[in-house]
């Protein structure tokens, strides 16, 4: 048999392409169809990267700074993301020992996984959830188990949800606050009912804390690593994509026990060797340098929170929370049909790309996900043409 039409290991013929790269590609394709496309697919801050980040990298390439370098990180940076983790989280890593840095949150998320999710491992993934998580588990051989958190309670984590579907085979538990799709910031309350479950069924925890910067009002962002008890089964997963506006960097990192990362950092060395070198000094600028940009943006997304919040209520028949951080809405438009049944109509009749709800869990049939990473102006010409829409006035 010809090796290319042989099948494929069953652990990659069990994931399909990301969803949400699917339909930012059927929004592109219907741009250069010709057609007016509001893009509200994209996981991605649509600001630039701050210039003196940008200098850095340059001054590095420029210095030479292009050789493979220590598969933990360089030290220098090393250094920096622990004074932040120290400063920001009152978390306390040894930079040596207890940080790897990573190509991406996503890579660290993926060293995670291989290092410590065993064949026939189940792990709790709380719908709904980051359309990667699942994928991961299954190409390490385990079992990804959903855990459908109830969108009449706006999401909200309870120890009884998570309770009821621990095994005897549970290992890990993954969390996202703030939360992408959902744009909810756990509270201490759910953070210790996670800890709660952890620590009775002995679960490592993977906090993917990727928005963390992104936190609206008075709200505050707590790492779950801080409550009593977890720094020891918890690896904390953070990164530049977000609060720097680096996405395309691909720059993350986790920190954790020593016996762990000492696990993760097998598989990173024998997966990609070590993270960029160049891109690291750019890193250690990013969490050195001036903040301003990160200050700027934030209150521009919390303007655009309040634009989109507003403007999906006034749709009659939608909807929609308050978002609490992140930049995502996650209305509930079962008023006029599924999520993918009315994000077909809305790409169609008024050009408004979104990502259905059910690409984030089985669960949230009823609910689009809108990314406010666009301008003011494109958000509300969008809002515009959803209502024109779904009110039948287009
Ligand atoms: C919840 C969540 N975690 C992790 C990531 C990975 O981010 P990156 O690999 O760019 O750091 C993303 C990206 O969209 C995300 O939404």
């Amino acid at each position: 048999m010809n090796p290319t039409t042989r099948p494929l290991p069953r652990r990659v013929q069990s994931i399909d392409s990301s969803p949400t790269v699917v339909f930012r590609e059927l929004a592109q394709r219907r741009l250069s169809e010709g057609y007016e496309v509001f893009d509200l697919t994209i996981g991605e801050p649509d600001f630039d990267t701050p210039p003196h980040i940008v200098e850095a990298a340059y001054d590095a390439l420029k210095a030479g700074f292009t050789h493979y370098v220590n598969s933990r990180g360089i030290s220098e940076l090393l250094d920096a993301i622990a004074a932040k983790l120290a400063q920001d989280n009152d978390l306390h890593y040894a930079p040596d020992k207890e940080i790897l840095v990573t190509l991406g949150g996503k890579q660290a998320i993926f060293c995670a996984i291989m290092a410590t999710v065993d064949q026939g491992d189940e792990v709790l993934v709380l719908d709904p959830a980051w359309v990667s998580y699942d994928p991961m588990v299954r190409l390490a051989g385990g079992i990804p188990v959903h855990v459908p958190l109830r969108p009449e309670d706006n999401f909200h984590i309870t120890e009884a949800q998570l309770s009821a579907h621990l095994t005897s085979r549970t290992r890990m538990v993954i969390l996202n606050s703030p939360n992408n799709p959902t744009g909810r910031v756990a509270t201490r309350e759910e953070l210790e009912a996670v800890a709660a479950i952890a620590e009775k069924a002995n679960l490592l925890v993977i906090s993917d804390e990727i928005y963390e910067k992104l936190v609206y009002d008075d709200r505050q962002h707590i790492s779950i690593a801080t409550l009593p008890g977890m720094r020891d089964r918890t690896l904390v997963v953070n990164g530049f994509s977000k609060s720097y506006a680096m996405t395309g960097w691909r720059l993350g990192y986790v920190a954790g026990p020593v016996s762990l990362i000492g696990a993760l950092l097998k598989v990173h060395q024998h997966s990609v060797t070590c993270t960029t070198s160049f891109i690291q000094k750019a890193a250690v600028a990013a969490l050195k340098g001036p903040q301003d940009d990160m200050v700027h943006m934030v209150a521009e997304f919390k303007a655009r929170r309040d634009l989109v919040v507003q403007g999906l209520n006034a749709i009659p028949g939608v909807k929609c929370s308050q978002i609490e951080g992140a930049f995502y809405a996650f209305p509930d438009v079962s008023a006029y049909g599924t999520g993918e049944e009315v994000g077909k109509i809305l790409l169609r009749d008024g050009g408004v790309a979104l990502v259905p709800g059910s690409a984030f869990g089985e669960s949230c049939g009823n609910h689009l996900r809108l990314s406010f990473a666009a301008s003011r102006e494109t958000l509300e010409r969008a809002l515009g043409a959803m209502k024109a829409v779904l009110t039948g006035r287009k």
